[in-house]
């Protein structure tokens, strides 16, 4: 086979020293042999490498006895933080230093109060920051990330995280793919990571080997440069064959993924893998016979080293060298993992997505050597079958059952510049806040084997942490400065001064019976409201309400005092007093018949309103079983079918309403009522939008469609085929041309100003382009076209041509991200930019909206528009958070439900916006209120 190509030219170098201090007479002194034997001439280099074969992953010994880094870039000046509020990680993630770090060499060099004198001998080559009581924790660490194999902005020719070559490739590594000039680097060192452990894709059994990468330029600007601890078998060296091999890392995948790929069944996938690790544990077996023999000096007929530069990675991972990272959502895949681990002796280090985890914890503590870490999204689930049964309380519940808990990213399915926002959402659904933290530092850095010199602030560990703007856990923590090997990777960041409350570790809600339910209905707990059984509702101690006016949202009550706190009275989901406890709370409001609730210093505010995804029209986004499905595209080479009414053929989306989804519920438990959803489409289309109750169970049920039809729905995207201009060109027939069938109805009602024209576009070129069509249109109608874009990535470009346009924008998603082309010139927001791309069109005076991507986000508007008034640092008041999401979402998509009789929600503890859980919604055309236990 290939002993010498294995070994390579430089472990010969490698060991010449080796070699010439070990002479062939002391080597059999060494193994006692008694009796002279014709040595091969590979003997020495065999002999070592034998050796080594046993040895564990892992640091030297004499790894914390270094005084520089071997990342240290030569001429990094020392810096001096002074007066941090320091996460270590130590004492499992409670402890908290306040004192100064001083990072030299690209190391923590110490942690402790440090003196004038001490800092005097540093002269004048010393940097000192003052954090000013800031919290600092240690550089965040992603254990699941595709950062550089597949790049932003997407491009076709460079998707370098899947390969389409089989489902077994142990000998793939995400480092041949590794694109230097991704965007994200930038943009995730800005949200606080440092280390992400870059993974291929999960559309194979076993995708390849992952490789940790740090995210910060290098001098060389090589992708090798960039890896942390790099094993030796990249180049098949060996430096010192004393030294313990480095760790490594392999992706493994089972259940849909790699079954889609190849059309493979579970059982194919399962069997695929027993094939490879049974020719794995084969080659193992062959190699300690060899070395047995050999280490015996039994070299007669041995010939060469068995080996094979395929399989090599497979067999370090039956040796236990290698952290396997199995992607896994279900019972019957995780299952089919611990059999594989105990069957073939070989430990996984982490299974990845596992929605299914939290239902089978004794499972995973049968896998064979040690129990798998399991790394989660928060909130992200439901997507396809095997994400069906996820639960936001999958963190606490692995928790307490002793599991390790991470929180990944999947870059860029979720944009790891928010990858501490996953810690906070589990902290928030229930994950002690140690954990928390440590979900994305110390036991991330644990999981991936770097823990020796990452995740924690200790003295020693490489010089990678951030400081932040508030408690790390505090909705909208960012970054005031982050550093990596002792280099500081913000030039002039913009730093938001936040409320004192926000340096203290956030209040939140108790989900205790919504954790254990969500285990006894295993993932599936029911989510339908109920309506209140009494006409009357009654809410005490009421602190503040938000109303909807015709215009804008406005307070119309607040207590500043406890004592003050009001009451709400609504008969059939209507407000009928609101205000003092004197003027409502009167006989005269309640009888025998009523229910109280009992806000605790809560408010009312109004419902929000989801708009972006095709919430209300599916299930299961993966799954067509479960959804309406797409449009029929007319500028498609087929167009749309005569019997449908041929090209200007227009669909309702009202006519493909499916309610009752979990995340429509869940959505609607968290505050957000109201859906607004256009028809599913893949290219340009025509289609009418439609609202909707998301706590409705069908069409016929009063309140359950809001406005039937609310606006032409268009969009004008890079495609390819048909280019955009002639998107364009059809837009203007249809606005202009000759009005036919349809189309031509919806479209004159659209010139007339009657309803709005919403176009899905991202690029500044073509939003522009839309505004001059817009005013042609003007021109020849003399009357005023109500326009709005949805995506706008690139709309804050123009967003003072934007206002003067009248064009509202619904920017979705809301923190922008480069996805594509057509959206790479985002603006990105503190720490990169003062201004967020909300604020910046806010104050150019247009209409804003913020948009939810996917069916599961919904749930979520409440942070994200917590988090856009956050980062706008008082620029945007409460009244104007509510309204973008929610009345400016409505007015921008052409709802038309009288302000008086949208829903409001009624919040325990605090408002809406500051986490607090939702007690009740309020729904005057669905006549009654919805309680929540
Ligand atoms: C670590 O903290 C968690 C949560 O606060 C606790 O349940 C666990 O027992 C702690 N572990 C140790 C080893 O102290
Ligand atoms: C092999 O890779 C290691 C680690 O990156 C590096 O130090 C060494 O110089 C490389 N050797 C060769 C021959 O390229
Ligand atoms: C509430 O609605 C029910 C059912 O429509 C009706 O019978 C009742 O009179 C209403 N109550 C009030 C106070 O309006």
């Amino acid at each position: 086979m290939h002993q010498l190509r294995l070994l390579g030219s430089l472990v010969l170098l490698a060991l010449l020293l080796l070699v010439s201090r070990l002479s062939e007479a002391s080597i059999y002194n060494i193994l006692g042999f008694s009796s002279k034997v014709e040595l091969p001439p590979h003997a020495s280099l065999t002999i070592a490498h034998c050796r080594q074969l046993n040895m564990q992953a892992g640091p030297p010994d004499d790894f914390w006895s270094r005084s520089a880094s071997d990342r240290f870039e030569p001429e990094t000046k020392p810096i001096l933080i002074q007066d941090g509020k320091i996460w270590t990680g130590g004492k499992n993630g409670t402890e908290i230093i306040y004192g100064d770090v001083l990072l030299e060499k690209g190391l923590i060099k110490s942690i402790s109060r440090f003196s004038v004198e001490s800092l005097q001998a540093y002269g004048s080559d010393i940097v000192v920051i003052d954090a000013k009581g800031s919290w600092i924790t240690p550089g965040i660490v992603d254990v699941h990330s595709h950062l550089g194999d597949a790049s932003s902005p997407a491009l076709s020719g460079a998707e370098d995280d899947n390969s389409g070559k089989g489902t077994i490739q142990p000998w793939l590594r995400s480092l041949d793919g590794l694109n230097t000039h991704d965007e994200s680097y930038r943009l995730s060192i800005a949200g606080g990571v440092t280390t992400s452990l870059v993974l291929p894709g999960s559309g194979n059994a076993i995708g390849g080997q992952a490789f940790v990468i740090k995210l910060r330029e290098t001098k060389e600007r090589s992708p090798s440069s960039m890896l942390l601890e790099p094993p030796y078998h990249i180049n098949s060296s060996l430096p010192d064959p004393n030294l313990p091999p480095r760790w490594r890392h392999m992706k493994h995948a089972c259940g849909e993924n790699p079954s889609d790929e190849y059309k493979d069944t579970r059982m194919d996938t399962i069997w695929e893998f027993r094939q490879a690790y049974n020719k794995a544990t084969q080659i193992k077996e062959q190699q300690d016979e060899y070395c047995a023999q050999a280490l015996s000096g039994n070299w007669e007929g041995l010939g060469e080293f068995p080996d094979d530069l395929q399989w090599e990675a497979l067999v370090d991972v039956v040796r236990g060298r290698v952290k396997v990272n199995t992607h896994c959502y279900e019972a019957v895949d995780l299952d089919g993992l611990v059999r594989l681990s105990n069957e073939f002796k070989f430990p996984i280090a982490a299974f990845h997505h596992a929605s299914e985890a939290y239902l089978v914890p004794d499972l995973l503590k049968k896998a064979y050597g040690q129990t798998p870490a399991v790394a989660l999204f928060a909130t992200n689930g439901r997507y396809k079958r095997e994400a069906y049964r996820a639960s936001e309380f999958a963190p606490r519940i692995l928790a307490k059952h002793g599991i390790t808990v991470v929180m990944k990213s999947d870059h860029p399915v979720l944009n790891s510049r928010y990858l501490l926002y996953e810690a906070q959402q589990a902290y928030f659904y229930g994950l002690p806040e140690n954990l928390a933290i440590a979900s994305v530092t110390s036991n991330s850095a644990v999981v991936i084997g770097m823990d020796h010199r990452i995740g924690y602030i200790k003295e020693g560990y490489d010089a990678d942490l951030v400081i932040w703007d508030s408690h790390p856990l505090a909705l909208g923590a960012t970054p005031s400065q982050v550093f990596i090997d002792g280099i500081p990777q913000l030039d002039s960041p913009y730093v938001v001064h936040k409320p004192n409350n926000f340096q203290h570790t956030p209040k939140v809600p108790n989900f205790d019976k919504q954790a254990d339910e969500a285990v006894e209905y295993e993932g599936l707990p029911p989510l339908t409201p109920t309506k209140a059984r009494h006409d009357t509702t009654i809410f005490l101690n009421v602190k503040a309400v938000f109303k909807r006016t015709t215009g804008p949202v406005r307070q119309i009550f607040s207590a500043q005092e406890e004592a003050e706190l009001g009451v709400v009275v609504t008969r059939n989901g209507s407000i009928v007093c609101s205000g003092e406890r004197v003027s409502c709370y009167t006989p005269a409001f309640f009888g025998a018949d009523a229910q109280v609730v009992d806000l605790e210093g809560g408010s009312i505010s109004p419902g929000l309103v989801s708009f972006g995804s095709p919430l209300g029209l599916q299930h299961i986004d993966l799954e067509p079983s479960t959804q309406d499905g797409y449009v029929f595209d007319p500028l498609s080479s087929k167009g749309i079918p005569e019997i449908v009414g041929g090209d200007y053929a227009v669909v309702h989306a009202v006519d493909g309403l499916e309610y009752g989804s979990r995340d429509a519920l869940l959505a609607f438990r968290a505050g957000v009522t109201t859906g607004i959803t256009a028809p599913s489409h893949k290219g340009f289309f025509v289609g009418l939008g439609t609202s909707f109750s998301l706590g409705a169970t069908h069409r016929l049920e009063p309140g359950a469609v809001l406005t039937e039809t609310t606006a032409v729905h268009v969009s004008v995207r890079h495609f390819g085929m048909p280019s955009v201009s002639t998107q364009i060109a059809v837009l203007r027939r249809l606005l202009l041309g000759p009005q036919e069938g349809a189309a031509g109805y919806w479209f004159n009602k659209v010139k007339e100003g009657e309803i709005p024209l919403v176009v899905e576009a991202h690029s500044a070129d073509i939003i522009a382009t839309l505004a001059i069509l817009k005013s042609e249109v003007e021109v020849e109608t003399r009357k005023t076209m109500k326009l709005t874009i949805t995506g706008g990535a690139e709309a804050h470009l123009l967003a003072k041509e934007l206002a003067e346009a009248h064009i509202g924008v619904i920017l979705s998603p809301s923190r922008p991200f480069p996805y594509v082309w057509e959206d790479r010139r985002i603006l990105p927001g503190p720490p990169l930019s003062r201004d967020s791309a909300i604020v910046t069109l806010v104050e150019n005076g247009v209409v804003v909206g913020i948009g939810c991507e996917e069916i599961w986000s919904s749930r979520n508007l409440p942070f994200d528009v917590a988090w856009a008034a956050i980062e706008a640092e008082g620029r945007l008041s409460r009244e104007q958070a509510f309204a973008i999401g929610s009345t400016n979402i409505e007015k921008l998509l052409g709802s038309k439900v009288d302000s008086d009789k949208t829903d409001l929600v009624a919040t325990r503890g605090g408002d809406l916006l500051d986490g607090s859980r939702v007690a009740a919604v309020i729904s005057p055309m669905r006549q009654g209120v919805f309680v929540f236990s």
